[in-house]
């Protein structure tokens, strides 16, 4: 089940978490995630990579747009720190197989609400007391996600 708020206090466990997350992901999800620099999006992305089994690293797609990892399904990690470039990432998401099965996950995903908003899981990050705290809110947008969430 995926929770509805969580505190980590590590990027080790801002990883589990998205470990956790990706448990329950299932083909053609669209997961956005929000936050400032720094908050842990990316750090939560490289879990989510371990869990679908991506042998790659997981890094930034800040340069990239979107990169593309192969694993027990397909990992569509995109950023959208330049919003001007949302039509390219969804056409490269949808070219990549975000429709057969791929999982879309989005760095400064409130971009993408317009598109995905309706149906989509949203991941907030914020910054905790402590330099090393952050606090984790997950919300199911639509039907999709709204089985799998735990009971509040
Ligand atoms: N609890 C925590 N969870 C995640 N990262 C943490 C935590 N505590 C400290 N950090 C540090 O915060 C930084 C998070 O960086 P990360 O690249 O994941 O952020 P981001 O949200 O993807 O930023 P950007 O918008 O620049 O892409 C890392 O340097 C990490 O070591
Ligand atoms: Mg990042």
């Amino acid at each position: 089940m995926i929770p509805r708020t969580a505190t980590t206090t590590s990027p080790e466990e801002t990883r589990r978490l998205g470990a956790s997350m990706a448990a329950g992901l299932e083909p053609g999800d669209v997961v956005l995630l929000v936050g400032g620099l720094g908050a842990g999006k990316t750090t939560f992305v490289q879990g989510v990579a371990e869990a679908l089994e991506v042998t790659d690293d997981v890094t930034s797609p800040t340069f990239t747009l979107c990169q593309i990892y192969r694993g027990r399904l397909t990992l569509l990690h995109a950023d959208l720190w330049r919003l001007e470039r949302l039509a390219e990432v969804i056409d490269l998401a949808l070219d990549e197989g975000l429709e057969e099965g791929g999982v879309l996950l989005v760095e400064w995903g409130e971009g993408a609400e317009p598109l995905f908003g309706k149906d989509c899981l949203v991941v907030t990050f914020e910054p905790g007391a402590a330099q090393s705290e952050r606090r984790v809110t997950f919300s199911a947008r639509g039907e999709r996600f709204a089985a799998r969430m735990e009971v509040a």
